[in-house]
């Protein structure tokens, strides 16, 4: 099992290169199964959840080809509705075929996902929105099974907790159905904007992208485009993150500070000097400690849970103490044992955490749990003092492309060791 060794102590100075979005590329990814004619999307990430999402994609007899940055796919050879759970366990967001699937061809057989470190993650949302379009769903043996007799009709869809897949996998299948659908309460992260955009490229007619009520009018069928990935927002303030941690001064390119201004504000609030360009985010601590800032998390476009526990390493390092309140995930604080094994001062209560900062955090063997986890820690042993050995860091690997390389590029002294 790969782990990183990382030397600690570095101010790090440098650019980065941002990738196509991972929570963007998983629904385009899945409405590929929506068009009729060949799809291209470009700028896609090389990461493993995008490959198991590929390989689940081909295995529904579409010929799907993923080389360098760029995905093409042809369904005219799509044979079967049918996602298997030893490929859906291992990356939940495969739930997201099943709208497209029950749209184009009116039936689809998808494994449960399951849960993960995070969270129960239900998706009892996505189901409850298929059926108010007409499908039929019966879950057994930890399959959902959802029919439809011809198309499905368009109708009123209100979520009860605001879902950014939920509103994903419906988003898609109203593109098809009879009608027009109007989606209350829906998600407004970046991500649904980016999948919105492709849809309407592809021939869907969307309204109100960005707000909390989508309004779908149906159409009898999506064509091929071509679509490049949005930047991600969330690799980019992991990147930044760092340069807050160690004092130093990042610039991250081929992004979008719009994709992220509540994080921005933070940095700035911790006393960072944050200059913004079209497509270039640069972030100088000027070799200052960072004051540590309390927040929430909250959907889109308040700050977004998958910051949450890089925010919390900074923060470990921090002058003075924040709280920070997790209300999405009902288990997102695994890695406040890894960080308080290297010194950091965190007291948790349910869902909230009280952070005082140390003046310096100790090296110490460590344990990935989870995605945003694991980069917590990556920052945490990049601000302390002697060698950090993190163990388990596959789970950085679902998220973070080329990581070493881009890490090294600004200094860092990272490296790869397995076994
Ligand atoms: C997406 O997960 C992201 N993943 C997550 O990123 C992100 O943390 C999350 O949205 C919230 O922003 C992808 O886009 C692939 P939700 P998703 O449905 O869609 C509850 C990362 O680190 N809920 O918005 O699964 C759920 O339990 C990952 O990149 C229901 O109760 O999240 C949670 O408490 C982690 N019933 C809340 O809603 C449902 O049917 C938000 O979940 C669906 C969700």
């Amino acid at each position: 099992m790969d782990k990183f060794l990382i030397q600690g102590g570095q101010k790090l100075e440098g650019e980065v290169r941002i990738s196509g979005a991972k929570n963007a590329a998983l629904p385009l990814l899945a409405a590929t199964i929506l068009a009729d004619s060949p799809i291209r999307i470009s700028n896609m990430p090389n990461l493993r959840d995008v490959n198991t999402l590929v390989k689940l994609i081909a295995g529904l007899g579409v010929a799907i080809e993923y080389a360098s940055d760029t995905v093409t796919a042809d369904t005219s050879t799509l044979n079967n509705q049918f996602a298997p759970y030893d490929l859906v366990k291992t990356m939940r967001a495969s739930i997201l075929v099943l709208g497209p699937l029950v749209a184009r061809y009116g039936e689809a057989k998808v494994s449960l996902p399951g849960g993960c470190a995070i969270g129960s993650r239900p998706v009892d949302q996505h189901l409850k929105a298929l059926e108010a379009l007409g499908a039929h769903i019966e879950v057994e043996n930890g399959y959902v099974h959802a029919k439809v007799d011809g198309r499905l009709k368009g109708g009123e869809v209100i979520f009860d907790v605001v879902t950014v897949g939920g509103t994903e996998n419906i988003l898609m299948a109203a593109a098809l159905a009879d009608g027009v659908t109007t989606i209350r309460n829906a998600a407004r992260e970046p991500e649904i904007t980016d999948l919105a955009n492709m849809l309407i490229k592809m021939g869907a007619k969307i309204e109100g992208l960005d707000t909390d009520t989508l309004v779908v009018t149906g159409v009898e069928s999506l064509h091929g485009c071509d679509y490049a990935v949005v930047a991600d927002r969330i690799e980019t303030g992991s990147y930044l993150a760092a340069a807050a941690i160690t004092g130093g001064r990042v610039r991250t390119t081929h992004t979008d500070p719009a994709l992220l201004e509540c994080v921005l504000d933070k940095f700035e609030e911790m006393g960072a000097e944050v200059t913004r360009g079209d497509d270039w985010i640069e972030l100088d601590m000027q070799g200052k400690r960072p004051k540590a800032v309390s927040f929430r998390t909250l959907p889109h476009p308040d700050f977004p849970t998958d910051m949450q526990a890089q925010i919390m390493a900074v923060n470990a390092i921090g002058r003075g103490f924040a709280t920070i309140s997790e209300t999405i995930f009902e288990n997102r604080f695994m890695h406040v044992p890894e960080l308080s094994r290297m010194g950091a001062n965190i007291q948790v209560e349910g869902n909230d955490a009280v952070v005082t900062g140390v003046e310096k955090l100790s090296a110490a063997p460590v344990m990935a749990t989870d995605l945003r986890a694991s980069f917590s820690l990556v920052l945490a042993a990049l601000a302390a003092e002697g060698e950090t050995l993190i163990d388990r860091i596959y789970h950085i690997d679902r998220g973070y492309e080329h990581i070493e390389a881009k890490l090294q590029g600004i200094g860092a002294k990272i490296k790869r060791v397995s076994g």
